[in-house]
């Protein structure tokens, strides 16, 4: 905990994973809070940069490549654009927004393996892990999946429950499946570089819970959790084909695991920044200077990433500082229910775009007002129509307004001089004056809700002045009257200057055209000159209005109702659809007596030779060793198998079918196939290898 006046800000905002686009709860849990923080510190002067870019690692990105068809890179290349695009058209104004697949960012995340590796710090263990049979592929821990030790939600994955938000190990999932082939999943060993987190657990004790007992209490309280259970050691390494190879001799197929390259990603975005000005050497300011004070914006899943095993990665490294703070959101859901991207039940910002093109403020303030900063919160579109016709239209628009035609109707848009004051003016200019402090220190404290309050109360304080003062009635009597109007207006004007400027951090595009109304688009005004009523000078005019807020009608609100329930109802015809598959299994046949079963002879064969039959594109002719003789059977597998990868197979045959010739081969016998729903075939096998000719009973 400090009070440290520091020289500079690294402020970080989650590196969202490249694997769909974003919708509102992205920008509500973690960039519109970071947005509004950077904007305020910059405007206060402060030297900040702000870091983000894509995370283009992980089962994310893989599995969303298997779903879509495609390769990880082409998943990565779309969503990147996509992803960049929407936070430009939101204002979310990062300094610098780069991407995981960057060669800059393979490199510094290979040093960064490197160095700890020759620090010893690393521990190489060969342990048991996840493993799918039917794929031949080990499985992270987001490709398995099964139902949820806490809340029974059948679908968490094998990190972490998307319904109840408990981080998970697949071990403790019920009935444990693979996302790939759903088998269940068996234990195979391989040798990962593992993190020894228990050995650093007094010192993240004394760190978190002692040093910075001042951060917000929903981490602080998962931090404390994870300790009180005691912190095992985390593999940093991963058997995939998609990330970045670790950078060590006996690491082949060996990836480094997303977790370890995504943060370190906030330092390579932070160095291509400055590489692209040529100096190769700034980035260490912001990443290895006391001075400095770096913040990790993220959501509540990331927590333990960013307060235990990223903070512990830069400890252990030695010349890096640690966040000074984490202020993790909850979440937020939308009409009551979890917004989730695998259902498709969100609001996407680019899909809001079609819809409220030039409302970008309007999301930004709507979300702002609702921020699960201490618990999770509820997005409605009844609420986003209220925060926008009674708030920015009915409050803050209404006042800027008032004085933009009243400037112009009564003083020809000429600013005009402030006279006498009077106790209302006095009044009201002491309450404006507290303001910025007051917006301010609740920024700083992470109290973004509050804050965005604090901005339209100074609103509601230029309506109150206009309602004391009633220029309106003044000006019936102007010339006996013109004094008290004339400040009257100026000091109108001057709330409303304030607003624009006050209105940065949180509405930067209505704030730009605020500014514009009142001739300051070029001004540049710092934070600690705000509250003042001098901001505009008598004698300058003002522009004509121009529309800040509009109205959002009943029928775009139910619009946008409609869609939701139209997402939910096309969810539900697909798992429809997917049950109705499951019962389309065949029923269970006539009955049979014993006698007719043991008619069968099923013996078990090895296949030895295998190539495919001229003009038939279905068929095989597969060479069998029964143990008995050798024998020639035509099995109708071609789309399913290639003759190479077959022989040697151990099958199950039966021998005693009457041979029948199929395109000119003769068949003698039958090799037994399982095939399910979806026509895929897979050989019924012996589940050891047995002599052939073992009889099937
Ligand atoms: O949860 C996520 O979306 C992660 N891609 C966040 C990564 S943050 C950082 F470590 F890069
Ligand atoms: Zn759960």
């Amino acid at each position: 905990m400090s009070e440290k006046n520091f020289e500079r800000f690294t402020v970080t905002a989650a590196l969202p994973y490249a694997n769909g686009p974003i919708h509102i709860g992205h920008l509500a849990g973690v960039y519109v809070p970071a947005d509004i923080y950077v904007r305020y510190l910059r405007q206060k002067g402060e030297d900040v940069l702000f870091v983000c870019g894509s995370d283009e690692h992980g089962a994310a990105i893989t599995l969303r490549a298997k779903k879509e068809k495609t390769t990880p890179q082409a998943i990565v290349d779309k969503y990147h654009t996509m992803i960049e695009k929407s936070f430009q058209d939101f204002g979310i104004s990062f300094d610098v927004y780069s991407r995981t697949s960057k060669k800059i960012h393979h490199e510094t995340a290979q040093e960064y393996f490197q160095e700890l590796h020759a620090k010893n710090i690393f521990t190489q263990k060969t342990t048991d892990q996840f493993y799918d049979p039917q794929e031949k592929q080990f499985l992270a821990d987001r490709y398995i999946i099964g139902t949820c030790p806490v809340c029974d939600f059948p679908e968490a994955y094998g990190d972490q429950c998307e319904n109840c938000g408990s981080t998970l190990s697949p071990e403790q999932l019920i009935n444990p499946r693979s996302r790939l082939s759903n088998a269940t999943p068996i234990k195979k060993q391989t040798s990962h570089w593992f993190l020894p987190l228990d050995k650093y657990e007094n010192w993240l004790q004394q760190w978190i819970l002692e040093e910075h007992s001042d951060w917000k209490k929903n981490v602080l309280g998962q931090c404390k959790s994870w300790l009180d259970n005691g912190l095992q050691p985390r593999a940093m390494t991963r058997d995939l084909d998609w990330g970045i190879p670790v950078p060590l001799e006996n690491a082949e197929g060996k990836v480094m695991y997303v977790w370890f390259d995504a943060p370190i990603g906030y330092i390579s975005a932070t160095k291509e920044y400055f590489q692209e000005k040529n100096d190769s050497e700034s980035w260490k300011k912001y990443w290895q200077d006391e001075q400095t004070k770096l913040v990790h914006f993220i959501g509540k899943d990331n927590i333990v990433f960013h307060c235990i095993i990223f903070p512990t990665l830069l400890k252990v490294h030695g010349d890096y500082i640690l966040p000074e703070n984490v202020p993790a959101n909850e979440f937020m859901n939308l009409e009551s229910q979890k917004i989730s991207t695998s259902r498709n039940r969100a609001v996407w910002l680019h899909e809001y775009l079609e819809d409220f093109s030039d409302k970008q403020d309007v999301l930004r303030y709507a979300l702002a007002s609702i921020l699960p900063e201490t618990s999770d919160s509820d997005f409605t579109w009844k609420d986003f129509q209220t925060k926008n016709n009674s708030e920015l239209v009915g409050i803050l628009g209404n006042f800027f307004n008032r004085c933009i035609v009243l400037t112009h109707k009564y003083f020809d848009g000429v600013i005009p001089p402030q006279n006498k004051l009077e106790k209302v003016d006095e009044e009201m200019i002491t309450t404006l004056e507290a303001a910025p402090a007051k917006i301010g220190k609740a920024i700083e404290e992470y109290r973004f809700r509050e804050a965005i309050q604090e901005l339209m109360n100074v609103a509601r304080l230029g309506n109150k002045y206009f309602q004391d003062t009633e220029p309106w009635i003044l000006y019936k009597e102007k010339e006996k009257n013109q004094a008290r109007i004339e400040t009257v207006l100026n000091l109108s004007l001057q709330i409303a200057a304030n607003l624009a400027f006050l209105s940065k951090p949180f509405l930067p595009f209505s704030a730009e055209k605020m500014q514009k109304m009142l001739n300051l688009s070029n001004t540049n005004l710092a934070w600690q000159y705000l509250g003042k009523v001098d901001l505009l000078q008598a004698g300058n005019s003002v522009q004509k209005q121009e529309l800040l807020f509009a109205k959002v009608e009943d029928k775009e609100v139910e619009t946008q109702m409609e869609k939701l329930a139209k997402t939910l109802a096309q969810k539900q015809q697909a798992q429809a659809e997917e049950e109705s598959k499951i019962s389309k299994v065949d029923p269970v046949k006539e009955e049979i007596q014993f006698d007719d079963f043991l008619k069968l002879d099923i013996r078990t064969a090895t296949i030895t030779a295998a190539e495919k039959i001229k003009k038939a594109d279905k068929l095989l002719k597969i060479t069998l060793d029964t143990g008995i003789d050798e024998r020639t059977v035509v099995s109708g597998i071609a789309q399913h198998y290639s003759p190479e990868e077959i022989v040697g197979q151990q099958v199950s045959v039966i021998l005693n079918l009457a041979p029948r010739k199929m395109k000119g081969v003769l068949s003698q016998g039958m090799i037994l196939m399982a095939e399910d729903t979806n026509g895929k075939l897979v050989f019924v096998s012996p589940k050891e290898s047995i002599g052939n000719g073992s009889e099937v009973r």
